[in-house]
């Protein structure tokens, strides 16, 4: 029997036929049908008799997945001296042609201003240039009465999670008196806090000692940032939320001693959750120990790790106790702007690019090499942080309702990772020449095609704010 909707007037309809659908949860074959901006239905392959589609794509041997959510970037962040090379428009385009349909970036508050003045300025940066549907989390630097009052306004408007720095002392930096405060009340208005559990007051005291024993180099940039500071980071974070009976959401984890933390939380079943990104998994000390001033192009904070930590963080990714992948996309061009730092590591500027690239890696290395399931893939990429960040079900997954947010996904496709084949606007990629396979062949955004067999389709200023839902699981 075949199905039947409405079309209304001239709104377009697309049919994605003989692909295998992936959800966090499922893999069938299926043909997937988009009404407008949504999905409208589901059915056998070939099932839909008597529908008729404006578009159709044929996704046979390939996989029809939930556009990937990133849910931590830094688009067009004034940050060491300068600010990241990619703005809303380079930086959403370049997450779209690797497969991304949504970003949950930073709006930073400045200190003695308000949230809403951080809030207004980061809209002013996104509007008429996001390409694709973007939510902001609000980064806190100065916790006070005023606003802490100001948190509801701001959950009101879907803006629900809020990131503090234990890092960063005199930059973003605020102490545990202010971070427990802000953890109360987000517990009150059901907002999610986001940390950066790094003790901040204690590198900044190693980093001094590294620089006067002349020990400039990137490298020292991870050798004067042990592990087990980011652990006691982790250890006081997850501490202050459980005094507080608050959730709490640890960023970039990117070190055992830190995971472990996490792993004790959530076993005593605390509403612990933690991330890494790519560059933790793929990326190591080594990179950062290149000869000359190469290693400045892997800067970024927490530092990366020596190689063999590397499979403790994927191990946290096969039990859950890592739920997402996000990238930090923070990119800084090499010319001008990692050089800030060519005399010490500490004026290099932290970041590193990665908004285009994540999906490519966590296939490649990920579901290619048998240590995540495809299911496993579309969960930590899209299912987990639309749950976690209130965009679930509308985004991260291929369901009746769901925005039209869908990749077709060529597993075999062969990319190489070059500055000069990906998007990003950034003179160098960390992974320059390597080749991997897996990559989108097309990208639909609420139901437009953006990208088509790596042209750009989409234009710029069509991405949505999304207002996210307050924090529920
Ligand atoms: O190096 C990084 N991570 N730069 C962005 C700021 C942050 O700490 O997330
Ligand atoms: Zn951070
Ligand atoms: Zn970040």
């Amino acid at each position: 029997m075949g199905v039947s909707f409405v079309t209304e007037g001239s709104v377009m309809r697309t049919l994605i036929k003989n692909g295998t659908v992936v959800t966090a949860v499922d893999t069938f074959a299926g043909d997937v049908w988009i009404e407008g901006e949504k999905i409208v239905a589901l059915t056998a392959p070939g099932a839909a008799h008597g529908m008729t589609a404006d578009k159709t794509i044929d996704a046979t041997g390939k996989y029809v997945m939930p556009g990937g959510i990133d849910a931590h970037t830094h688009m067009d962040m004034p940050f060491g001296g300068t600010t990241s090379s990619d703005d809303f428009e380079t930086g959403t385009i370049a997450a779209a042609h690797g497969g991304t349909t949504t970003l949950v970036d930073f709006a930073i508050q400045t200190k003695g201003s308000s949230l809403r003045q951080g809030l207004d300025t980061w809209y002013g940066k996104a509007e008429g240039k996001a390409a694709i549907d973007y939510g902001f989390h609000m980064i806190f630097t100065d916790v006070n009465p005023t606003t802490l009052d100001e948190m509801s306004g701001l959950v009101r408007e879907g803006v629900t999670s809020f990131k503090m720095f234990m890092a960063y002392p005199g930059v973003l930096y605020v102490d545990d008196g202010q971070i427990f405060r802000a953890m109360q009340k987000a517990r009150d208005l059901g907002a999610l806090i986001c940390m950066h559990a790094e003790n901040g007051i204690a590198l900044d005291v190693l980093i001094e000692q590294a620089i006067a024993r002349g020990e400039t180099a990137p490298k020292y940039h991870s050798l004067s940032r042990p592990q087990i500071a980011e652990a006691e980071g982790t250890h006081r974070a997850l501490a202050l939320a459980e005094m507080a009976g608050a959730p709490v959401y640890i960023v970039h984890l990117s070190a055992p001693r830190a995971l472990d933390k996490v792993v004790e939380a959530r076993d005593r079943g605390l509403p612990a959750y933690a991330e890494t990104c790519p560059q933790y998994l793929f990326l190591s000390l080594d990179d950062l120990a290149r000869d000359g001033f190469e290693g400045a192009k892997y800067v970024c904070t927490p530092p990366l790790r020596p190689k063999e930590m590397q499979e403790d963080i994927w191990r946290g990714l096969k039990t859950n106790d890592l739920q997402v992948v996000s990238t930090d996309h923070c990119p800084f061009c090499f010319k001008g702007q990692k050089e800030l730092g060519r005399d010490s590591f500490a004026k290099i500027p932290n970041g590193m690019p990665g908004v285009e690239t994540r999906m490519y890696l966590l296939w490649d290395g990920g579901v290619r090499t048998g240590r995540i399931s495809m299911n496993r893939f579309v969960e930590i990429t899209s299912t987990a942080p639309a749950k976690i960040f209130g965009m679930y079900p509308r985004k991260g997954t291929i369901a009746p309702g769901a925005d039209a947010d869908v990749v077709v996904w060529d597993g075999e496709k062969e990319h190489l990772l070059s500055e000069k084949t990906l998007h990003m606007r950034v003179d160098y990629s960390p992974y320059e020449g390597q080749k991997v396979r897996g990559a989108a062949t097309q990208v639909f955004s609420r139901g437009e095609l953006i990208v088509d067999e790596g042209q750009w389709l989409g234009k710029k200023g069509r991405g949505k704010f999304f207002k996210r839902n307050t924090f529920s699981l």
